[in-house]
């Protein structure tokens, strides 16, 4: 058995798009936390937060933490938060090869002007105050900045089976 991939990294970094890709390389599954917390919860993560509040969504986060142990051979994307909480981040390390994907705020704004999605989008210096934390969880970090969703899978891959194979 293998261990899981887990994508880390802000809003708009490519996690999902990454994660589906590797999925198709690795023939591994893909999961999203926020995926699994909208399926759970039968809310959409926007409504979730209106309705339940941030605590609220962040302990849901949390119990997705606690079941990581369950999944093998996945490729794991987190919501940008998740990693920042401290609770999490000992299950994160124990749960999986972690990949921070960096991407600059530029790129983040340009990606994400349109959203509405996300309700933590515009707090300011989010990024500034999330990067240490990403970088100092990573086993790797991938620049995202110019490179396409399918050399990101690539690099991850190549690097995760030097590592594990
Ligand atoms: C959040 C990021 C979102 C989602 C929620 C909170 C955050 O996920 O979990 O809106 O705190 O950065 P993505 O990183 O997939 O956008």
């Amino acid at each position: 058995m293998s261990p899981n991939i887990i994508l880390i990294g802000f809003m708009g970094s490519g996690k999902s798009s990454a994660g589906n890709a590797l999925s198709k390389l690795s023939g591994y599954a893909f999961v999203d936390s926020d995926t699994l917390i909208e399926t759970q919860e039968g809310l959409k993560i926007s409504e979730l937060f209106v309705q339940k509040g941030e605590p609220y969504f962040r302990a849901c986060e949390h119990h997705v933490c606690e079941t990581l142990s369950n999944y093998h051979n996945t490729i794991i994307a987190t919501g940008g938060g998740l990693p920042c909480q401290p609770e999490n981040q000992e299950l994160l390390k124990k749960s999986g090869f972690i990949v921070y994907l960096k991407a600059s705020q530029e790129s983040i704004n340009t990606r994400l002007k349109n959203d509405t999605s996300r309700p933590l989008l515009a707090q300011p210096d989010l990024l500034a105050k999330r990067a240490p934390i990403y970088h100092l969880l990573a086993d790797l970090e991938i620049d995202t900045q110019d490179q396409s969703i399918q050399s990101v899978a690539e690099a991850i891959w190549n690097t995760y089976t030097t590592h594990y194979a």
